[in-house]
């Protein structure tokens, strides 16, 4: 027996510094969704998520409220998990950065990374976005202020340990080149590519406990903690078992995807693949940077006081509603903006109308034509698991839940499937109940079809192309549904 063909994706983890807010919940619906796409296609599924809890932005949330960071955290995981079950996100593990599972790994890749004379401590001067958790140096600042967020930047000097990252600028220019499918969208990987152009640095991984003493320990040097992003990135593989579990890692690394926002690409394409690089790890087969959602046109932030909160979203509107709109109004890696007309708009012209539309029509015709009851699928459907059985592979025929939902190339097609299989995430417009069900839809609703006289055209087949409307329908739509297949 063939083993099942595995997918392991992972979402960034978020910071529990404060409230989930939709930029949080659209990576993690996005996940979610090709999650549910990939257990439909009978694939063994690993979809990881969780929260980033150590560095100085959990720190100084903490202080603010004056209550020690570990029971900050404990009282902001909630919300995720909380926010997570409301929009059924499927997640088969939830890692925290303050587990001893996660941090043992982050010490055991510290103390590879020395063995392997990746590491050196020299004085750092520069200066240092308490925002990013990033330092720059004084070339790098823009009108004094931090290049990436615009934000004011602090001056710091002080002895750290580095990795030397910049031994691999070159190898990782071939290998984003030699691999076209590494870093999606194509623009994402441009830029990745522009931002290797320049000299690349060295990275600092430490940070001196008497300035921040919220981190994971140097497991030989207890001076400092971890640099949060290191720390961080680290979770995707300390979760399926590096260094503990290697069957279990030998499995499921190299990760199949890496969800993450434009904003952290960087970190994500330059310092966890020359980290990885340095472990002597494969690298993860693709990173996907998604764009921003703005709100009303503007960037959504605290002060302008336009946070949109996905819960009190999904109270008024439903889940399902919300995850569709998320997905057919923008296409997948561009930004996007949020309104509540769009939304509005969105679930009744697609929802009500086209899909509601289509529903109500064909179980009228069902109840005209044919008693009530459903008439056998049309010769199609048949055709279309016959290929399906052609498909072959993991997700052979009969047994492929997808292929017998009728879930149909379309997807494939929308989500970038390429020939070879290979999911090549092109950022089409997103899976839906959209496109075929308003085509089936026009159709039921045209001008009823017996006086054309083609037998295929008798009004009995016409419940049956409804009825296939709303299945491929459903079946498109399924990975989309909050309740879709898991
Ligand atoms: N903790 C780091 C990630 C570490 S991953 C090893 C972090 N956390 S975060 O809480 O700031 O979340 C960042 C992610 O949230 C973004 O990359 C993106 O996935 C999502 N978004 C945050 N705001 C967003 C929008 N306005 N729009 C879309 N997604 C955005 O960075």
């Amino acid at each position: 027996m063939t083993s099942k063909e595995k997918f392991y994706l992972t979402t960034p983890i978020y910071y529990v510094n404060d409230e989930p807010h939709i930029g949080h919940a659209y990576t993690t619906i996005a996940a979610d969704v090709l999650a549910r796409y990939h257990r439909l296609l009978g694939h063994d599924v690993f979809f990881l998520t969780g929260t980033d809890e150590h560095g100085q932005k959990v720190a100084q949330a903490a202080a603010k409220r004056n209550v020690p960071p570990q029971q900050h955290a404990d009282e902001t995981v909630v919300r995720f998990q909380a926010l997570w079950k409301k929009l059924g996100i499927s997640n088969d593990d939830f890692v925290r950065t303050t587990q001893e599972r996660h941090k043992r790994v982050v010490q055991t890749v510290l103390k590879e990374l020395k063995e392997k004379e990746e590491l050196y401590t020299d004085s750092y001067e520069g200066w240092y976005c308490l925002p990013d958790e990033r330092f720059w140096t004084e070339k790098d600042l823009v009108d004094g202020k931090c290049p990436d967020c615009g934000r004011p930047v602090e001056h710091l000097s002080e002895q750290n340990y580095f990795f030397k990252m910049s031994q691999y600028q070159g190898r990782l220019q071939q290998y984003i080149r030699d691999n076209p499918t590494f870093i999606q969208p194509e623009s994402r990987r441009n830029e990745v590519l522009g931002f290797l152009e320049k000299p690349l640095g060295d990275l600092c991984i430490s940070r001196p406990k008497s300035r921040l003493p919220w981190g994971i320990e140097f497991p030989f040097d207890t001076n400092y903690v971890t640099y949060v992003w290191l720390d961080a990135l680290v979770n995707y593989i300390s979760i399926p078992g590096y260094a503990t579990d290697p069957a279990r890692f030998q499995k499921w690394w190299p990760a199949d995807l890496h969800l993450v926002g434009k904003d952290i690409l960087t970190t994500h394409a330059v310092y966890w693949s020359t980290i990885l690089m340095a472990l002597g790890l494969p690298l993860p087969k693709t990173l996907f940077a998604h764009g921003w959602w703005t709100v009303d046109g503007q960037k959504m932030s605290k002060s302008r006081g336009n946070v949109v909160n996905p819960g009190e979203v999904i109270d008024r509107y439903g889940v399902d509603p919300f995850r569709y709109f998320l997905f057919r109004e923008v296409p997948f890696g561009q930004d996007g903006d949020f309104s509540e007309t769009a939304l509005i708009n969105r679930i009744n012209s697609d929802l009500a109308n086209d899909l509601g539309n289509l529903l109500s029509r064909t179980l009228t015709m069902l109840e005209r034509y044919t008693g009530g009851r459903t008439p056998r699928a049309r010769g199609e459907a048949a055709g279309r698991s016959r290929s399906a059985a052609k498909d072959g592979g993991a997700a052979g025929a009969g047994r492929c839940p997808a292929r017998k939902a009728g879930i149909s190339e379309g997807v494939d097609r929308d989500l970038g499937r390429g020939q070879s299989g290979e999911p090549v995430y092109r950022g089409g417009r997103a899976m839906g109940p959209g496109e075929r069900s308003r085509q089936r839809g026009a159709a039921a609703d045209g001008p009823l079809p017996y006086d054309r006289g083609a037998p295929d055209r008798h009004p009995l087949r016409l419940p049956v192309y409804a009825g296939d409307g709303v299945r491929d329908g459903a079946a498109d739509g399924t990975p989309l549904s909050s309740k879709g297949s898991h």
